[in-house]
């Protein structure tokens, strides 16, 4: 019964050939990923994040496993997005501030708290529908810095209140998120601002690469609660950050043995979709507001898509009308298993597994089996109370 809706519903899915050329090993660097790792493992309470086995679910799709990594209790802000913008806030503290001392400023330098007062000069700013955001706030409340945010018309006043609460300007600009993250570009040129964004663009690299890097905890805490690699994995994409760095790791962890990927975005802003289509990066326009706000995005990062299109195997998007009772789905204990607070981004990647797994055409061409052994990213607990009590409650 509960798994019907997820039957008859049949996304739209598109499969490559991967060509696994060097950008999955080399363009995010291992060392990248072992200095954040260094890094946020000191953080006051840095934790591992739970990664239950949702076995009666599994039972249920006919498949071996399905491990679903729980980002809800990261750092107390709620997503994964916590190690990606707040340790790139650091980074650009230490760039900047090596630059305008002509020294080395070393990371130990900054937490001494002797450049407290350069760093409260420096202001960093960033584009968000929420979670990214919250990340930049806190690093930036952390680490002594300002923090201006910009957010979109549509990112709800719980969002914006949470990124206030933590000590950042929050100003809302007319358009999309595309729109707000124009908006920075222009900001930062003029007063000498420093852009701290989760998505790159050309000639814009270092931070969403720092960001990504700090992606690379998850990822790697994945790596070694498993005793072995996965078969599978489901990635819910924006801007392909959090794909491209799970699916670096992966790779560089696993090599051959990395499981299949499959991206998974909403119908609403299918920018991954349509980039895996012309095997280049593609904007696409977004006429409505996806419910997954996170991942309401129409232009891939650059560098995410240097890695996603040598390394994915299928695409898919998914409609609107799945989102809601996959939140319930999971909040009520998926068939059995323990129930989990997901927010509505957190649940792309299961529609789409569910999805596939259910269909018989889709079974095959995504190769799910009863052998199959999956990985979720549950990528946010519940980030806006709100949006996931009018679900709860059969009002979305
Ligand atoms: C909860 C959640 N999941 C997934 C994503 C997608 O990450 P990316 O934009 O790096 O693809 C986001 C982005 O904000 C998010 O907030």
């Amino acid at each position: 019964m509960m798994l019907d809706i997820f039957r008859t519903t049949k996304p739209d899915v598109f499969t490559t050939q991967p060509r696994l050329g060097p950008k999955v090993q080399d363009a995010l660097p291992r060392r990248g990923f072992d200095e954040a790792a260094r890094e946020i493992g000191t953080w006051d309470g840095y934790q591992p994040t739970p990664m239950p086995n949702l076995t009666s679910l599994a039972d249920r799709l006919g498949i071996q496993a399905i491990h679903y990594k729980h980002e809800g209790p990261r750092f107390g802000l709620g997503s994964f997005k916590a190690l990606g913008g707040a340790y790139a806030v650091l980074r650009v503290l230490q760039r900047e501030l090596s630059e305008t001392t002509g020294r080395a400023i070393t990371v130990e330098d900054l937490h001494s708290g002797s450049f407290a007062d350069q760093i409260s000069e420096i202001t960093v700013i960033s584009a968000t529908d929420g979670n990214h955001g919250r990340s930049v706030a806190w690093g930036a409340q952390r680490f002594g810095a300002t923090c201006r945010i910009y957010i979109h018309a549509e990112v709800s006043r719980f969002r914006a209140e949470a990124m206030q609460a933590l000590g950042a300007e929050v100003i809302r600009v007319d358009g999309d998120y595309d729109a707000t993250v124009a908006q920075t570009r222009i900001d930062a040129a003029k007063h000498g601002w420093k852009i701290v964004s989760d998505t790159s663009w050309p000639g814009y690299r270092q931070p969403p690469l720092d960001v990504m890097a700090g992606y690379g905890v998850m990822a790697r805490e994945i790596v070694r609660d498993l005793p072995e690699p996965p078969t599978h994995v489901f990635l819910q994409g924006g801007v392909g950050g959090l794909a491209a760095s799970v699916i670096a790791v992966f790779h560089q962890e696993w090599g051959n043995a990395a499981p299949r990927s499959i991206i998974v975005e909403p119908e609403l802003a299918p920018c991954l979709f349509a980039s895996g289509k012309a095997n280049a990066a593609t904007a696409v326009s977004i006429t409505s507001e996806t419910l997954m706000a996170g991942l309401s995005c129409g232009e891939p990062s650059q560098i995410a898509w240097e890695v996603l299109g040598e390394s994915v195997d299928s695409f898919m998007t998914i409609p609107e009308s799945l989102v809601a009772p996959a939140v319930r789905l999971l909040a009520g204990g998926a068939c059995g298993d323990p129930g989990i607070d997901a927010g509505e981004s957190a649940v792309a990647g299961l529609i789409g597994l569910m999805c596939g797994a259910l269909d018989h055409d889709l079974r095959d061409e995504l190769k799910l089996d009863t052998a199959s052994r999956v990985v979720i990213i549950g990528s946010e607990g519940i980030t806006d109370p709100t949006v996931v009590k009018a679900i709860m409650e059969g009002r979305v």
